[in-house]
């Protein structure tokens, strides 16, 4: 196809092409390659601290750059691969250590996206990529969201049509050998639980030195946004002012409300989580004075989308 041959083309020249994957667009580069790299975080604006996620083609491949891995770690790869999981697992030398922040431990992807896995085919090289947004606001959900950010200075957007799952992959760790979800997403806790047992959640709200990514302020539009779990209390507070809402299913009349966003009307949460950024991004261009988004039920991906707007709601 043409397109992966063009995208295969910049980045074998070591430049920067987004990608589509089933969760949300990524920045990619190769993982070898240090201008590519240190392109990645100049164009993201992203402090170097933080490290990215290495992107593979085939489970075969977590041995080619991680060791000493948990009989759980191939489980879950065995299980939720290609798909919205990301290992956290210790480092090989050959990952460069711009790539894991100089930490010990290496995070790697197989994302499950036709296009993206056959780019990742034809390479000789995993690609880097976190998601293609400038640091700390609204992940990319389809192509235009990507090149509404960065226009030209991007070379080339592989445009895959709008992510499946529409937020960020889970990422699971270890410490001695028992999992722990370090960032929860696409891929709910109840399902990990049913493949490998019990697992714990670290409260990502406090500093998370093993996710550095972890700022409280993230996924955040330029709008005020408020989260609530009373939605039309805090529409009625706020109805002098132009708002726009996010719900999960309910179809409120406020004539006050400039837009509504429904996430899901059978309240599915595969739906609302497809949906949410796509909301976020259209109300954060409206020019409101406020964005309300009401709270999912706390289970399930509802759970992953609650983290979402808590940050997104963070003033710092
Ligand atoms: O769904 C996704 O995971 C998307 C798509 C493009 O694959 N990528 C993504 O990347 O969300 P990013 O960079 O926006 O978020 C990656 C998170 C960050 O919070 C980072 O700190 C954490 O993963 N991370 C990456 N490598 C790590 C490591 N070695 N140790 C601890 N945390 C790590
Ligand atoms: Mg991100």
């Amino acid at each position: 196809m043409k397109e992966i041959q063009q995208a295969v083309h910049y980045l074998k020249k070591n430049q920067l092409v987004a990608i589509p994957t089933e969760t949300v667009y990524g920045l990619a580069g190769n993982i070898f390659s240090e201008k590519a790299i240190k392109n990645i975080f100049e164009l993201k604006n992203r402090p170097l601290f933080n490290p990215l996620i290495v992107h593979i083609s085939s489970s075969d491949q977590m041995g080619w750059y991680a060791r000493e891995i948990p009989e759980k770690a191939y489980q879950l790869a065995s299980k939720f691969w290609p798909g919205p999981l990301t290992l956290l697992l210790k480092k090989k030398n050959n990952i460069p250590d711009i790539i894991t922040a100089g930490k010990d431990t290496v995070a790697l992807r197989l994302p499950n996206h036709k296009l993206t896995l056959k780019l990742l085919q034809n390479l000789d090289f995993p690609l880097a990529a976190p998601s293609a947004n400038p640091f700390g606001s609204i992940s990319p959900t389809n192509a235009q969201h990507v090149y509404d950010y960065f226009g030209e200075e991007l070379p080339f957007i592989l445009d895959g049509g709008p992510c499946t799952s529409g937020i960020e992959s889970t990422i699971v760790g270890f410490e001695n050998e028992n999992p722990i979800v370090y960032r929860l997403g696409a891929l709910s806790v109840e399902e990990i639980e049913e493949a490998i047992g019990p697992i714990r959640i670290t409260n990502h709200k406090e500093v998370n030195p093993n996710a550095p990514g972890m700022l409280s302020k993230h996924y955040a539009p330029r709008t005020n946004t408020i989260v609530s779990d009373s939605i039309d209390a805090m529409i009625k507070k706020y109805e002098r002012n132009k708002i726009g809402v996010i719900t999960f299913s309910t179809q409120f009349d406020f004539p006050a409300v400039h837009q509504y966003e429904i996430l899901s009307k059978s309240r599915n949460f595969k739906e609302a989580s497809r949906n949410l950024y796509s909301a976020m991004h259209r109300l954060d261009r409206m020019k409101l004075d406020l964005i309300l988004i009401e709270k999912l039920p706390h289970y399930d991906l509802g759970t992953s989308i609650n983290d979402r707007l808590e940050r997104a709601s963070k003033r710092e």
